[in-house]
């Protein structure tokens, strides 16, 4: 551990680097955001695999791409930031159009979390007050990393004084080829869903759960992320590229296979399991060139991509949608795991 900077407000921001045998991560209070995964492509030249900064500065000035940190207490959208719990109606600020989005104007991605060692990681604590952000209940939520092979493992908790909506989620963004390497188009995505959920103009969803053959979301087998990324698809236009939910197949619940992420350049492979139900493939397509990261190098548009194991976003007002509703007395876990391995050139 060592402290890298102050906040604005002058609390001090750990930051913990975990190894293997091959692969260095390292993560920060500050958010509990994962700042950098080095792992070595296929040649064994090592590279850092997540956007970042260099320095806490970058993170703290920040307040738009969300860059590896935890999202919530909701990751992803509530439409109009209401919802109601046993009839009674909540309002969060909304920070996203009409919508609200990752939690609020100030979400967990904002806070110095509390952090202790773990073995092989690290475990942060954040305790969210009752009303923050307009959210009822004191919540208590647990991210530990933890870093064993080639596998980088996040296991969530939460709970709660009264009754609360939750869906936490880490917002990396991965370039396999590396951080500084321009756009993921070329990376070659699989994803274990025959559904996902499409949105309306503000990226909310509509309810249906649609299936994805047929569509350019159709990536049971691998498939090229540039390749179906400017059809005129209505769903495409809507998300300015890949935006949206997918529905896992398989238990929710069970660990169990979301996603592979291939370089065909650099033979890095990203394989992501979740006992989430759902994942969000964004192509990060709002990264338009303003921030500057390590490297010196401008993200430009689609210079990374997340693949955020999540509850469905808008739950709160999906009635058909798994439930993201906690209740005292019952804590939520949930698991996702970030493996990283090789394959040859074909
Ligand atoms: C999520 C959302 C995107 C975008 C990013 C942050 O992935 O679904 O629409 O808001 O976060 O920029």
């Amino acid at each position: 551990m060592s402290i890298w900077g102050t906040t604005k407000e002058g609390v001090a921001v750990p930051i913990y680097t975990l190894k293997s045998a091959q692969i260095e991560v390292r993560v920060m209070a500050y958010g509990a955001k994962l700042v950098s995964i080095r792992t070595p492509d296929r040649s064994g030249k090592v590279a850092d695999v997540v956007l970042g900064y260099d320095t806490l500065e970058g993170y703290l000035n920040d307040n738009s791409t969300y860059f590896g940190g935890i999202v919530g207490r909701y990751g992803n959208r509530i439409a109009l930031g209401k919802f109601s719990i046993d009839g009674a109606t909540y309002h969060i600020p909304i920070n996203n159009g009409a919508n609200t989005l990752h939690g609020g104007p100030i979400g967990f991605d904002r806070y110095v979390w509390d952090a202790k060692e773990i073995p092989n990681g690290v475990e942060f604590t954040h305790v969210s007050p009752d009303g923050d952000m307009g959210y009822p209940g004191a919540l208590t939520a647990k991210v530990k990393y933890t870093l064993a092979g080639n596998t980088l493992r996040l296991d969530y908790s939460a709970s709660t004084d009264k009754a609360t909506v939750v869906n936490l989620t880490n917002h990396a963004y991965f370039n396999l080829r590396g951080d500084d390497q321009g756009t993921i188009l070329d990376e070659v995505l699989e994803l274990n869903a025959d559904r996902y959920t499409p949105v309306d103009g503000g990226l909310i969803p509509t309810g249906v759960l649609a299936p994805v053959a047929g569509t350019p979301f159709d990536f049971r087998k691998p498939e090229v992320v540039g390749a179906r990324i400017e059809s005129d698809s209505e769903q495409m236009k809507l998300g300015g590229g890949y935006d949206h939910n997918f529905v896992l197949n398989g238990n929710a619940g069970t660990l169990r296979l979301a996603a592979v992420m291939t370089s065909p350049e650099s033979g890095r492979r990203l394989t992501v399991e979740t006992t989430e139900p759902g994942i969000q493939f964004y192509s990060g397509n709002f990264l338009d060139g303003t921030f500057t990261g390590r490297h010196g190098v401008k993200y430009e548009m689609r210079t990374g991509f997340c693949l955020e194991t999540q509850h469905f976003p808008d739950s709160p007002n999906q009635p058909n949608f798994p439930s993201t509703v906690l209740r005292p007395g019952v804590t939520r876990h949930s698991t996702t795991t970030f493996a990283f391995s090789t394959v040859k050139a074909e």
